[in-house]
């Protein structure tokens, strides 16, 4: 597993964008380039940087098809803190090319989540899999919605949020976390180890305990997000506030193994 340990969150997003425009700017033009993408505060700087270079003309979304890692159930798309909303407000209503056909978000409002899920799961399947998932990590190192104790082998379905996840939700639903939806559809661990990379945010001293169990903890359901051990490809993009609880070895090997990713 790669650790890009940038300065500080600024950093770190344009690290972040960066990658994800030169994967999109380097893919053949054959097939779409499929980007998994994530929701919360963590991706946010991301999606700024990636809006400006679009803009910009250095990277096009005209080729890009996206699968949504959630979704909360029971949150119609005009809710504000539904994470339809949320992609429609920090990114794609700012693309000038993004074409709303390619974008994939479950559907919160289902009669029958199960099959919901299961065409999400078809769809990603019928595009071939996806190129690049961009993650972001709970406190407790739930990755999409998948809780500790998830299996790490799961795929798209029903997840119940711990309460642990609705208080620390609850800023964006009036600090009350009953207001939080106590379930989500979300894609599952295995959903997204079977993506050809994986790309996680990991930002802000709360998210330090968690960054270590990921990095250097055992490959564990307690930690969803530990499962990254086992990819091929995954990478942590982080800031230096996440890295307080790594080793000092772990953090300086890092440091030195990817000093030229350094901005
Ligand atoms: C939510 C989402 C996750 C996200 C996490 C972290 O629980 N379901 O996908 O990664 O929050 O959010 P933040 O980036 O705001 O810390």
């Amino acid at each position: 597993m790669r650790v890009v340990i940038q300065e500080n969150y600024e950093k770190m997003c344009k690290w972040a964008a960066d990658y994800i425009a030169a994967k999109i700017n380097a893919h053949p033009g054959d097939r779409p380039f499929v980007l998994g993408l994530p929701t919360g505060s963590s991706p946010i700087g991301v999606y700024k940087e990636l809006v400006r270079m679009n803009k910009a003309g250095e990277v096009s979304f005209a080729n890009v098809v996206t699968f949504n890692m959630d979704e909360y159930l029971g949150l119609p798309r005009e809710h504000d803190q539904s994470y339809w909303y949320f992609m429609h407000d920090n990114l794609f209503d700012h693309l000038v090319d993004m074409k709303p056909e390619n974008i994939n978000i479950l559907n919160g409002m289902t009669d029958d989540p199960e099959a919901e899920c299961a065409a999400y799961e078809a769809k990603i399947a019928s595009y071939g899999g996806i190129d690049l998932f961009m993650g972001g990590i709970g406190v407790d190192g739930h990755l999409a919605f998948n809780e500790p104790f998830t299996s790490l082998s799961s795929r798209t379905g029903v997840r119940a949020l711990t309460t642990d996840t609705r208080i620390v939700n609850s800023r964006f639903f009036g600090n009350d976390p009953e207001k939080v939806p106590a379930y989500a559809l979300s894609v599952g661990i295995g959903t997204v180890t079977d993506s050809r990379e994986v790309l996680v945010l990991i930002n802000g001293h709360n998210k330090a305990r968690a960054l270590a169990a990921t990095v250097q903890g055992g490959v564990s359901q307690q930690w969803t997000c530990s499962a990254l051990q086992l990819h091929p490809a995954a990478i942590i993009a982080c800031d230096e506030a996440a890295c307080g609880e790594l080793t000092v070895d772990a953090y300086r090997y890092f440091l030195d193994i990817e000093k030229e990713e350094r901005l």
